[in-house]
């Protein structure tokens, strides 16, 4: 896989860079993507399926088991190459802007300052009908904790399917994607809206849209880069290969 001349050039002399990353980023850290078929217990669900409010309601224990499983998953694992070399990109480029459709918290792990995180955080966890964070809860237990406000369950603080995003996160997002002048698009099939649609707002604005990803995806024909493989391997190569 080399890295086009032009890019490399192009990447030593821009000012504003906007990365979206999604759950390819994170797949060589040992953590699953969404599309992936789920292994073990949970092999029987689909992730689509379990992560959404209609799942909770109709089986709460389920799907916090679920997240309670994954959270410690996360805690097990470490951030990969490919979220470091975002680190030291971000240090390379004077208005870099990471947004990420991930809730494991590996971006902020492997060190990057600020994180747009459009989907929430694995890590916190709010009740579901006040919305209070929790600073405590059993893990493990036999119930769904409860709020201890008002009783009601607690939930993971993550954006499911049908519900809107943090209105801030999300304004922040699109203020990065209209002004930056490179777009990467990493690991994300692009397919969730409004993260899918940032590229097309910063290309929209002339900014040239790089995408990292194994296989192609809607973006692909439409990107002006397009960098197949992992990202754990093509981000430090494009270290390396710009910034020497
Ligand atoms: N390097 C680069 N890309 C990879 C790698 C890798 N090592 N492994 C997988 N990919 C790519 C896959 O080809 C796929 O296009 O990462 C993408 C993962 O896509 P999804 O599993 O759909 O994850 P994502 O795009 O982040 O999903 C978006 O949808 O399910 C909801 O809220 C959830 O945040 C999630 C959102
Ligand atoms: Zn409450």
């Amino acid at each position: 896989m080399g890295i086009q001349k032009d890019l490399i050039l192009l990447l030593r002399k821009v000012d504003r860079v906007v990365a979206l990353t999604g759950a390819g980023i994170s797949q060589e850290s040992g953590l699953q993507t969404f599309r992936d078929t789920q292994t073990g217990l949970w092999s029987q669900f689909k992730p689509t399926e379990l992560a959404t409010p209609e799942a909770f309601m109709r089986n709460p224990k389920l799907v916090w088991d679920w997240y309670a499983m994954r959270r410690n998953k996360v805690l097990d694992v470490e951030p990969n190459p490919g979220h470091f070399a975002i680190v030291e990109i971000a240090g390379h480029i004077p208005d870099f802007s990471l947004i990420t459709q991930n809730v494991d918290g590996l971006h902020q792990r492997a060190g990057s300052p600020k994180v747009i995180e459009l989907h929430g955080n694995i890590q916190r966890v709010k009740c579901s009908s006040c919305g209070q964070q929790a600073q405590a809860w059993n893990e493990a237990g036999d119930e769904v904790p409860k709020c201890e406000i008002c009783k009601s369950l607690l939930r993971p603080d993550v954006v499911w399917f049908g519900e809107s995003l943090p209105q801030a996160m999300l304004e922040a997002a699109e203020k990065a994607a209209r002004a930056c002048q490179v777009y990467f698009s990493i690991g994300t099939s692009g397919v969730v809206h409004p993260a899918a649609s940032l590229a097309l707002t910063a290309s929209a604005r002339g900014a040239l849209i790089v995408e990292i990803n194994t296989e192609s995806t809607p973006l692909t024909e439409k990107a002006d880069y397009y960098l197949q493989g992992m990202a754990g391997e093509i981000l430090p190569a494009l270290v390396k290969s710009v910034w020497g």
